[in-house]
């Protein structure tokens, strides 16, 4: 109602399951789904799989796992190695993870947020995920 009378231009969908997702999307085109996924909650790897396979856009909500990504010491072992922060692995390794994700870290710091931002500029390869798990 709301996008036909031109107050919404597109739909998003927030923590809902794969057959959920199909039903809404027999209802309204869907553009985006957010559900929580980070290195170390990928309960949602089925709706990021169908995301991917309708072409719609993978919010991941809590892509540091809200700080508890960062403090995995397989994760900053990771990141000790490559001269990068934990942040910055959580980051790159959503952005590996596919091409619809679309990572929205919080925070309330400048510093931390520069340093999210250029996690875009870190490239893992094959080898790294499969490092990372
Ligand atoms: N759809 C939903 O149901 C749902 C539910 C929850 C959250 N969300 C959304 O998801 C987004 C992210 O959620 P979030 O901010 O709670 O979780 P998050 O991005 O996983 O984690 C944020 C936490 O990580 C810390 N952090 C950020 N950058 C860091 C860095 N470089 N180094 C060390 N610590 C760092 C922040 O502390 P500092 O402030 O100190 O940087 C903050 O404590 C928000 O937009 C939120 O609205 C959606």
């Amino acid at each position: 109602m709301r996008r036909r009378a031109g107050k919404m231009r597109h739909l998003g969908l927030s923590n809902l399951n794969v057959r959920e997702l199909n039903e809404a999307r027999r209802i309204a085109p869907i553009v985006s789904v957010q559900n929580e996924y980070n290195l170390q909650n990928r309960a949602a790897d089925d709706v990021l799989a169908a995301c991917e396979k309708a072409c719609l856009v993978f919010i991941p909500w809590f892509p540091l796992g809200a700080g508890r990504a960062l403090r995995s010491a397989k994760v900053k072992r990771f990141a000790a190695r490559r001269g990068v922060t934990p942040a910055q692995v959580a980051l790159a390794w959503l952005l590996a993870r596919s091409p619809v994700m679309l990572p929205i870290p919080g925070t309330s710091s400048i510093a931390h947020l520069e340093e999210n931002a250029s996690a875009a500029l870190l490239r893992l390869t094959p080898e790294d995920l499969a490092a990372l798990g």
